[in-house]
C-alpha cells in the first residue's frame, strides 16, 4: 500500500471493517445504513480522540480517595459538512456528549465538482478549541479543503478530518492544501469516477442516510 505518511490514520479494526462492508452493500436499507453509520461513528470517534489531553482530578470512590483522569481544556468542536456529515454527528456526540458543533453547508457544482458554500456557523472561542471536521466521504477533496480553509481562518488549536471512505485523489488534494491536518478514515478505495464518486465506494452517502434516492 502507498505510504501516506503519519497524517493518514487508517482505522482497520475488525469491527470497523465489518460494519463498513455491511454499509457498502447496495441492498442495505436506509434504516440499517443509518444504524451502522451511527455505530461506526462511535468507533471512529474513539480513534480520533485518542490523543486528547487529560488532567488529573481527585475524587472519592465509595472506599477511598484517588486521583483519576478527565478530559482537559475547552470543549472539542465537531464541524459537520452538510448534509452527509450530519450522519456522523449522532454517534460521535454519544461518545463525546459535551462537544460543540459547527456546520458548514457546501454543495458540489455538478459540472466543475467545486464546492460552493451556502451556510457557515461555528461556536465562539474557536482559538481555544480543537476541531474535527466530519464528512463520510473524502472524494475529490474539494469540499474538505473549502471547509478547512474557512475553519482555519478562525485559528483553532488544531484541526483533524474524519471520514469513512476516501481514495488516493482525495488524500492527495487534502494533504497538498493542508499537510498538517491528520485524516482519519476506515478505508482507502481504488479511485474516483468521472462524476467524482468513489469506486467501489458506497454510493451517495447523503442519499443513503436520508433515503432521498
Ligand atoms: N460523495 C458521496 O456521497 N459519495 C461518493 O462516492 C463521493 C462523494
Amino acid at each position: 500500500m502507498t505510504d501516506y505518511g503519519p497524517n493518514l490514520h487508517l482505522v482497520d479494526h475488525p469491527l470497523v471493517q465489518h460494519k463498513l462492508t455491511l454499509m457498502r452493500k447496495k441492498e442495505a436499507s436506509t434504516n440499517s445504513f443509518r444504524r451502522l453509520l451511527n455505530e461506526l461513528s462511535m468507533l471512529m470517534c474513539y480513534e480520533v480522540t485518542r490523543d486528547m489531553p487529560t488532567q488529573e482530578v481527585e475524587i472519592e470512590t465509595p472506599l477511598e480517595t484517588m486521583t483519576g483522569k478527565m478530559i482537559d481544556g475547552k470543549k472539542l468542536v465537531l464541524v459537520s459538512i452538510l448534509r452527509a456529515g450530519t450522519g456522523i454527528l449522532d454517534g460521535m456526540l454519544t461518545v463525546v456528549p459535551g462537544a460543540r458543533v459547527g456546520h458548514i453547508g457546501l454543495y458540489r457544482d455538478p459540472k466543475t465538482l467545486q464546492a460552493v458554500e451556502y451556510y457557515f456557523k461555528m461556536p465562539p472561542d474557536m482559538t481555544e478549541r480543537d476541531v474535527v471536521v466530519v464528512d463520510p466521504m473524502l472524494a475529490t477533496g474539494n469540499s474538505a479543503v473549502a471547509a478547512i480553509n474557512r475553519v482555519k481562518a478562525l485559528k483553532p488549536k488544531s484541526i483533524k478530518f474524519l471520514c469513512l471512505l476516501t481514495c488516493p485523489e482525495g488524500i492527495a488534494t487534502l494533504h497538498k492544501a493542508h499537510p498538517e491536518v491528520a485524516i482519519y478514515t476506515a478505508a482507502i478505495d481504488r479511485q474516483l469516477n468521472d462524476h467524482g464518486y468513489i469506486l467501489p465506494g458506497l454510493g451517495d452517502a447523503g442519499d443513503r442516510i436520508f433515503g432521498t434516492q
